[in-house]
């Protein structure tokens, strides 16, 4: 059913009625039933509606909220929105009074509404997910703390460093994914209900009652604005895009990581695929579609930005379209973060020995620490690994007449900082590669997520 009847004389045609109706928003039912509770509640504290209407309204409601939870919730083809088929049930449930149900209410503000208290639910989701990737990762990285690997930098081998060392940096990174979340939540937990079809109502609503009864943080500002914006949707979208990106990095890694070229992690069977082609073959197609799943959600985040860009205020039609966009990104997000959490527990990651020109810089930092401006330190080195190249040697070869013949103020001893392994573990810096450093990370990272209450999903289902 549509709930525009009376000024039209006829309805739209088939090709008319599938184009203008977007059955995705069924997914909002229960969104839609509790902003309907909260409204009748508010409608009947403030007189608008008797106490009786309110109690069969409310009774109602709470049988479609039961059919909703059950599952057993049936729409009709007829129905153009979610928010017909409750308002149509509602009348089968409960008769005429259930025309009330819409007093000082539009769909605009409804839409409005359903949105923010879905994506509010699906924003704690996603970050107690991402704090379970996170804590996955921290757990990884500790077992792998004194794992000896390259870091990269243009993906040239750059210092030595952990494998530990590396996950942690993605750790941190799903965290303030985690942190994004939290904050657009803050900016979604706004009930826009009250705010009408655009610029409100003559009757004696309290739409901070309403909002009080969704537990959310406070109520809409301007009417026009509530019904009219949708940047904390985009928001959203922006947090899911970020945090597939920084999935797709990882995804990346782990393409690169599983190739003999590589040589630093191999997958289980459980997650590799094969070739229909090539026997030999053992693919990283998660890692690669977590890549190519990354392409899409940032398409959405550019069709939500687009779809604001040029609506005159307040609302329009086109900000239907922001459902689709917002549950397309999120579900990805979600299937990918339990994805890449399955491979990460089932990938076997392998030490590789840095080439030994990554003690380049330790070789540097021994001059430097006895005074040496590290401009000349550096041109030192260089030139020693220049000169080493020409002959066909590395830094392997070196002895300390040609440490001396380098810079003058190098020691014998020096020779003994000619070790990728060694130096990772002098390297005591804050946020560091030593083993110490990685597990100062997890237990740090494990904390904040602690401070942040709440438990992180656990990372295998
Ligand atoms: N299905 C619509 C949407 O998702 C609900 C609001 C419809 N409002 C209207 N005036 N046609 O945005």
């Amino acid at each position: 059913m549509t709930l525009w009847g009376g000024r039209f004389e006829d309805g739209p045609g088939r090709v008319i009625w599938d184009y203008t109706t977007d059955h995705s928003d069924r997914r909002l039912l229960t969104e839609d039933v509790t902003g309907s509770m909260a409204h009748v509640g508010m409608l009947g504290e403030t007189g608008i509606l008797g106490a009786a209407e309110v109690k069969t309204l409310l009774g109602g409601l709470e049988a479609i909220r039961i059919e909703a939870e059950g599952d057993s919730f049936e729409f009709s083809d007829a129905d153009e929105d979610v928010h017909s088929a409750v308002e149509r049930r509602l009348f089968e449930l409960v008769g005429d009074v259930a025309g009330k149900l819409h007093t000082a209410r539009s769909r605009n503000d409804q839409i409005a509404l359903d949105m923010r208290l879905y994506t509010r639910r699906a924003a704690a989701d996603r970050i107690s997910q991402l704090h379970g990737f996170a804590v996955a990762m921290a757990d990884v990285a500790q077992s792998h703390a004194a794992t000896i690997v390259p870091s990269l930098t243009h993906l040239q081998q750059a210092q030595a460093t952990t494998l530990g060392h590396h996950l942690m940096a993605y750790a941190w990174m799903a965290l303030r994914d985690a942190d994004r979340f939290s904050a657009a939540r803050s900016r979604i937990d706004v009930s826009p209900l009250g705010a009408g079809a655009s610029a409100g109502t003559s009757l004696p609503i309290d739409p901070e009652s309403t909002a009080r009864r969704l537990e959310m943080g406070s109520a809409f500002e301007n009417s026009l604005d509530a019904v009219g914006s949708r940047d904390h949707l985009a928001e959203y979208v922006f947090c899911c895009a970020q945090a597939m990106a920084d999935l797709s990095r990882l995804a990346e890694e782990f393409v690169l990581w599983v190739t003999p070229e590589f040589g630093r992690a191999r997958l289980d069977d459980s997650v590799s695929t094969g070739s229909s082609a090539l026997p030999q073959k053992r693919n990283p197609d998660i890692a690669e579609l977590a890549r190519g799943r990354a392409a899409r959600v940032l398409g959405l985040l550019t069709s939500i930005m687009a779809l604001q860009k040029a609506l005159p205020l307040a609302y329009n039609r086109d900000l239907q379209e922001d459902k689709r966009l917002v549950f397309e990104a999120d579900d990805t997000l979600a299937t990918t973060l339990a994805a890449m959490v399955e491979l990460l527990g089932h990938t076997e990651f392998f030490e590789v020995t840095p080439s030994i020109e990554t003690a380049s810089l330790d070789l540097a930092e021994a001059l430097v620490a006895r005074g040496i401006p590290f401009r000349e330190a550096h041109e030192a080195v260089g030139r020693l690994v220049l000169s080493l190249e020409g002959e066909g040697r590395t830094l392997r070869d070196v002895g300390p007449g040609d440490l001396a013949g380098a810079h003058s103020a190098f020691i014998d001893a020096d020779v003994e900082l000619i070790d990728p392994v060694g130096s990772v573990k002098r390297r005591i810096s804050r946020g560091g590669g030593s083993p110490d450093s990685v597990h100062a990370q997890a237990d740090e990272l494990r904390r904040r997520i602690a401070d942040f209450g709440g438990r992180p999903t656990p990372p295998t289902p």
